[in-house]
């Protein structure tokens, strides 16, 4: 099959229509069979449950082609775990796990001729997402819904590519304690928007958003998970409730411990911590690793040692690795790799 004309190298992280789709639908209490197809409009009423009432959740992937040729996604049976949990919290209706494996594979087989080659630094994102199609006008769930998988070859999520980057501590937050912040539900997203707009304008990549009960802890940033270093080399990752459980960030906790011998901590982080480690990054599929740089609180800044110019030394190494395992240069643990 022939690759797209596309300059892949040169992507950045955008929308692309691609030619093939994947779209099932849940009426009268099932799911049918699903089809893969070329038309990209979603048609649905003008009350339906996702336009009203945001009943909405999604996922995110990458499929990769690897040194030796084959188009290989990263393990999607964690994010299929995720939607479903998602589904759980939001009323939904779970997509069967297996299946929507099954329904991914097929999607990324569907559009071989996106996916971008090896070497590129380009990989394919791949976006299922369910809303609820049929009209609700009363505060419910819909009975009805659609599950879609797109897929758009991308490149690195920040523009710069590795240069660290600077950050602002934001002054909003993102999920409530209890809330939907540890689920990829679209309202998580649209309640970041204005946050990430302001921190745009004055010149921040993104924000870090403290724990909103009594904002004195680290949780996450609009799109990915932090991981941070202690300058005695252990990782440091937080742990809170109303967080994405980020699959990067639960793959690099195991790369750390068993492929680089580190010691690595998941638990709370106190922000007044922060000022003391040694290398940070955000961590997530469109993140892969980003470094950040500084991070900047009302004025006050953190820089941390590792400066502006290059990744740490501990987080590269954890860099390397894990897209060593995702590009099929450095052998996965069991499981990981689900070859199309
Ligand atoms: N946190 C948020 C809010 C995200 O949107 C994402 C992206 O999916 C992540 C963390 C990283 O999660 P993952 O590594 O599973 O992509
Ligand atoms: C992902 O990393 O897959 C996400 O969904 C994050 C989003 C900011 C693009």
């Amino acid at each position: 099959m022939e690759k797209k004309n596309l300059d892949w190298s040169n992507l950045g992280f955008g929308y692309m229509k691609t030619d093939k789709r994947f779209v099932a639908n849940f009426k009268d209490g099932a799911w049918d069979d699903g089809v893969i197809t070329e038309d990209d409009k979603v048609v649905i009423s003008e009350c339906a449950g996702v336009l009203q009432y945001a009943q909405t959740c999604f996922e995110g992937m990458k499929a990769y082609t690897t040194q030796d040729g084959h188009v290989v996604i990263f393990r999607p049976d964690m994010n299929a775990e995720r939607m479903a949990n998602s589904c759980r919290r939001l009323e939904m209706p779970v997509y069967p796990e297996d299946k929507f494996v099954e329904a991914v594979a097929k999607t990324v087989k569907a559009n071989d001729a996106w996916v971008p080659p090896f070497g590129s630094g380009a990989s394919l994102y791949i976006r299922p997402y369910m809303f609820g199609s049929n009209p609700v006008i009363g505060v419910k769930p819909a009975d009805e819904y659609q599950f879609r998988i797109l897929v758009t070859p991308v490149g690195p999520y920040f523009k710069g590519g590795a240069k660290p980057l600077t950050i602002k501590v934001s002054d909003f937050d993102r999920a409530a304690p209890h809330g939907t912040g540890h689920i990829k539900a679209g309202l998580n997203y649209a309640m970041s928007l204005h946050a990430i707009v302001t921190a745009h304008e004055e010149g921040y990549a993104e924000n870090m958003y403290l724990d909103p009960a009594t904002r004195t802890k680290v949780e996450e940033t609009g799109g990915a998970n932090f991981i941070f270093v202690t300058k005695d080399g252990k990782v440091v990752t937080p742990k809170s409730d109303s967080i994405l459980p980020s699959i990067t960030r639960r793959s690099l906790i195991y790369v750390a411990k068993e492929y680089l011998g580190l010691e690595v901590e998941e638990r709370e982080v106190l922000f007044d911590e922060v000022k003391d480690f040694a290398e940070c990054g955000l961590c997530g599929t469109a993140a892969v690793i980003s470094p950040v740089g500084k991070i900047v609180n009302h004025g006050e800044e953190i820089c941390f040692p590792s400066g502006m110019e290059k990744m740490g030394p501990t987080i590269q190494k954890l860099y390397d690795t894990l897209t060593g395992i995702q590009m099929g240069k450095i052998e996965a643990p069991k499981g990981w790799i689900y070859t199309v």
